[in-house]
């Protein structure tokens, strides 16, 4: 008895030593090793080290390309990506944790469109995997290629502050009928940044695709700067919905051409309980518009319909560097639909010179200063 006491009082240090070794030489372990990709076989052990190189290849399984990141993760993407054209709900890319450096050294993700394309987006149709990218981390994502989403492109919801810069969306083959599409543009949908977070910068980008460039449904402390937009719906304020609370935007330095519009804020009809408040447009440059080069309405899913009442939108400005927005002939360079005291305070709108197209619309405006709308 008193001889098994003493055993376990000389042994007890001992195991705790035993213990704290493996720990301790994992963590050194994980900080250390760089982990290699080159199937998704290798994902689960690649993600215990903080520095993984990915190579091409093709992924041909129904399954999510997931990176689950530990803190401080940088990553090199050193090939170019591709999934198998499966139907399922996808998303084909995710990438999750804190302080990660994503570096995509100019290579691409190719969501293989034209398989999917029928013209019907997420509306309907084949099922298409989306978002096609589901960004979840802080830190930086830059330096990629997405090209031929499926639908929806990027899912951001970052966890810190995140800066995404240098990314070329390009779903312009899209554009064009398929045998599928019965005569429409065979891609629908195909959202470029879909956001609805704090503290994050869009920059230096560029989105070729069939609809919002930007689309931010709710969120605070976003930049979008400096990207370029061509052949979509425009950089869009919502859909706004119920409950939604969306402010301290800056939309600066874009360039928009041959969109439906340029600069877009939609809340729905129905929608209550909602704020839309300080959003900067400050020298973005639109042309070739299609149908408005700025659509401000309260009426979605309609347009310059009746318009809803549950929003309050105020200081929406057109700020700081001069915007230039050039439409079509036959459309309108500003309609601006507010429900009844929707709209309200003194907007500024010194910075805004549109041209072209037809009368500008008004319904219930606020008060706007510097421009005669
Ligand atoms: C998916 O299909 C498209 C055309 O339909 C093709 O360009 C692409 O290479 C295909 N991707 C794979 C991984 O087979
Ligand atoms: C974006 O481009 C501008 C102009 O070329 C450059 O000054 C800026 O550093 C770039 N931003 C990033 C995050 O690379
Ligand atoms: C909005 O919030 C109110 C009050 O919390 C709640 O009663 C209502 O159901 C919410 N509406 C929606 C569409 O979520
Ligand atoms: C408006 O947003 C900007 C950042 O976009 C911020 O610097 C400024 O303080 C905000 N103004 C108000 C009145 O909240
Ligand atoms: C509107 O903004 C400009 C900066 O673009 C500023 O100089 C001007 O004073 C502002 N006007 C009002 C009425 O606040």
């Amino acid at each position: 008895m008193v001889f098994s006491l003493y055993l376990v009082v000389l042994i007890a240090p001992l195991l705790r030593l035993a213990a704290a070794v493996p720990a301790r030489s994992s963590s050194e372990f994980a900080r250390r090793c760089t982990g290699t990709i080159s199937s998704l076989d290798d994902v689960g052990s690649a993600v215990a080290c903080t520095t993984i190189n990915i190579n091409g290849f093709t992924v041909s399984f129904r399954t999510t390309f997931n990176l689950n990141l530990l803190q401080g993760t940088t990553v090199n993407l050193n090939g170019d990506i591709a999934f198998g054209n499966l139907s399922w709900a996808g998303p084909l890319f995710q990438i999750s944790g804190n302080d990660i450096t994503f570096n995509g050294n100019g290579h691409s993700f190719d969501g293989g469109g034209p398989f999917y394309w029928d013209g019907l987006g997420s509306n309907g149709g084949i099922t298409k995997p989306r978002p096609m990218m589901k960004i979840k981390i802080s830190g930086t994502f830059y330096n990629t290629k997405v090209i031929n989403s499926p639908a929806q492109t990027f899912s951001v919801s970052n966890p810190g502050p995140l800066t995404i810069t240098g990314i070329t969306i390009d779903n312009s083959q899209g554009d064009l009928p398929n045998s599928m599409s019965n005569g429409i543009p065979a891609g629908h949908n195909t959202d470029g940044f879909d956001v609805s977070t704090t503290n994050l910068i869009i920059e230096n980008s560029s989105v070729m695709n069939q609809d919002d460039c930007l689309a931010i449904n709710k969120g605070s402390n976003i930049i979008f700067t400096g990207n370029t937009c061509s052949g979509g719906h425009g950089i869009s304020i919502g859909s706004i919905s119920s409950n939604a609370t969306v402010s301290n935007i800056q939309i600066t330095g874009n360039t928009i051409t041959n969109n439906d519009q340029a600069l877009r804020i939609k809340t729905d009809a129905i929608a209550t309980g909602s704020t839309v408040t300080n959003i900067t447009y400050s020298g973005n440059t639109g042309t070739g518009l299609r149908r408005y080069g700025i659509l401000i309405d309260q009426s979605y899913p309609s347009t310059l319909g009746t318009p809803g009442t549950g929003v309050k939108l105020s200081a929406v400005n057109f700020m700081g560097s001069t915007n230039t927005i050039s439409v079509a002939s036959s459309a309108t360079p500003v309609a601006l639909n507010c429900g009844k005291g929707a709209c309200t305070g003194t907007w500024n709108w010194s910075a805004l010179k549109t041209s072209g197209g037809q009368p500008n619309f008004k319904a219930n405006a606020p008060t706007i200063s510097g421009y005669s709308l």
